[in-house]
């Protein structure tokens, strides 16, 4: 219960919207619909029971999975301790995201007893940062096997935060919660960016800062060209 004590009075029901919860057997439960919110592999659930554009979503992540299977098979199946380096490693992704992340910790700080949400957290390499420099970091993803993965930096690193599977469109949290949000290479994969903004800013305290990195926003990567129509409306 340690990791989800800091938050109880920061989450909103997915489903009801109810920021009552109450802990019933190392459980926290909605008091106003009665869900219970459960645990499997230190990742906590807390997706809507009616989610957008689940079938699209759903995807994605069948996605992310068959091509970690595909590299397994090519011969690239990186160790659990690969999962503690990150982001320093000698990859153009990795390299690209470890400039920027140095520049958000650097921008961003002094991060001690700051309230912050990684979105699309995947390996949850920038929330363990963000944990390091002294924030409260909460890890949310809509794909929790990849969230798995970031047992091994709990388990080695003196630090704690908490794992959340949920949706980035539909935010478990309370309005006004959060003093960063982060995210490397995620907006442009939401169906709803304009949703995703909308609970980023809800989230938000007043004056709390978003900082997204790394992200594609030109076509063709985006095929529906949503995320270049987005590209045009300041925020
Ligand atoms: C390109 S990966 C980036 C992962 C990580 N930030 C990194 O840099 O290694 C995009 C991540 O966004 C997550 N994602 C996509 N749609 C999401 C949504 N609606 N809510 C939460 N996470 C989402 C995916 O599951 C995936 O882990
Ligand atoms: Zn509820």
């Amino acid at each position: 219960m340690n990791e989800l004590s800091p938050w109880l009075k920061s989450f909103q029901c997915p489903d009801c919207q109810s920021s009552q919860f109450d802990v019933d057997d190392e459980q926290p439960l909605c008091s106003h619909c009665g869900r219970v919110f459960e645990c499997s592999k230190g990742i906590w659930h807390f997706l809507p029971s009616t989610v957008a554009h689940r079938e699209g979503k759903e995807r994605e992540k069948e996605g992310w999975k068959r091509r970690f299977e595909d590299e397994k098979k090519a011969g690239w199946d990186p160790p659990p301790e690969l999962y503690l380096q990150l982001p320093h490693y000698p990859y153009p992704y990795y390299e690209e995201a470890a400039k920027y992340l140095k520049i958000v910790l650097k921008y961003g700080g002094p991060w001690r007893g700051k309230k912050v949400l990684e979105l699309g957290a995947a390996e949850c390499w920038a929330t363990r940062h963000f944990s390091e420099a002294g924030a409260d970091a909460v890890a949310l993803d809509y794909d929790p096997s990849r969230m798995i993965k970031a047992q091994i930096i709990l388990d080695t690193l003196p630090i704690r935060f908490l794992r959340l599977q949920g949706d980035g469109e539909h935010l478990p949290f309370e309005d006004d919660t959060f003093d960063c949000i982060f995210c490397c290479s995620v907006l442009h994969h939401f169906f709803d960016v304009q949703q995703a903004i909308r609970e980023i800013s809800r989230t938000l305290k007043p004056g709390g800062i978003f900082l997204g990195i790394h992200e594609a926003f030109n076509p063709p990567i985006s095929p529906e060209e949503k995320s270049w129509e987005y590209t045009r409306t300041p925020f």
